[in-house]
């Protein structure tokens, strides 16, 4: 076994045009660890995770996934080796049923070997979703659909799991629900790399946080010292 981690990420840079979005990005997840990507709006979160699963171009740094180079792949590539991106906003496809939704994710041949195991689980950490099976995604509550956006992730059996920000929109009840269903996920070793504005949440769920400013990464701790910054728990908890 090699002590690689499962995803090291060098020196990010990403322009949109003559912006540059995100630049000095770099961090590694362990395998079956988590981690969170903490800051503000605009902070450069969700272009960070766009350019590592390989849906926007790279203008600069280095990705490895797996122990592999793989700077510059696109997303079908990272996608199929295993790096599934839950994204902001759910990107469901309203006129599928939540079935057909979830099925979709099973993007490999050993996923779609295995759809049966990874459609029971996905109905066991969400019992709703067997409920509604035949329904359409856009007629489902925002909930619903993060749950079935999280669903289909799980059904590409991901090596590593990004998901940003899970919890956008919901209501409290339902937060409590999905992030329920996230820790599950993560106690059974899935390597994960989670960005939340709920940042108690993912404090408590993630072993280490990297703190994103402006485009680039200005703190890298773990959850524990990271709870316990007063000047953090200012700027994105409310809390002073
Ligand atoms: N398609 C785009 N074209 C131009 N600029 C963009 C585009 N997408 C994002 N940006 C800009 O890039 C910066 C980083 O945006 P990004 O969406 O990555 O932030 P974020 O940390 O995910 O924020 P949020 O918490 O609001 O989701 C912001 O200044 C944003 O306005
Ligand atoms: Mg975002």
């Amino acid at each position: 076994m090699s002590n690689d981690p499962v995803l090291s990420v060098k020196n990010l840079r990403v322009r949109y045009g003559l912006f540059e979005a995100v630049f000095d990005v770099s961090l590694d997840v362990g395998a079956g660890e988590a981690i969170c990507l903490l800051g503000s709006n605009g902070a450069g979160k969700t272009t960070s995770l766009r350019a590592i699963l390989g849906a926007l171009p790279m203008a600069g740094g280095r990705i490895r996934f797996l122990g592999e180079d793989t700077t510059g792949l696109p997303a079908v590539a990272m996608t199929r080796r295993g790096m599934i991106y839950v994204p902001e906003g759910r990107e469901l496809f309203p006129t599928m049923t939540v079935q057909e939704n979830l099925e979709l994710g099973a993007v490999t041949p050993e996923a779609r070997l295995r759809m049966k195991d990874s459609l029971a689980f996905a109905c066991e950490l969400f019992p709703i979703l067997a409920e509604r099976f035949g329904q359409l995604a856009g007629t489902l509550s925002g909930g619903q659909q993060q749950m079935v956006a999280i669903g289909r992730g799980l059904m590409g059996l991901p090596k590593l799991l990004m998901l940003d920000e899970p919890s956008l929109g919901l209501a409290p009840v339902i937060v409590e629900q999905v992030y329920a269903a996230l820790g599950r996920i993560i106690r059974t070793g899935a390597t994960v790399v989670l960005v939340e504005q709920h940042v108690q949440h993912a404090l408590e769920l993630c072993q280490r946080g990297y703190v994103l400013e402006g485009g680039r990464v200005v703190q890298q701790r773990s959850t524990v010292e990271l709870a316990s910054d007063d000047s953090l728990r200012q700027a994105y908890m409310g809390v002073d």
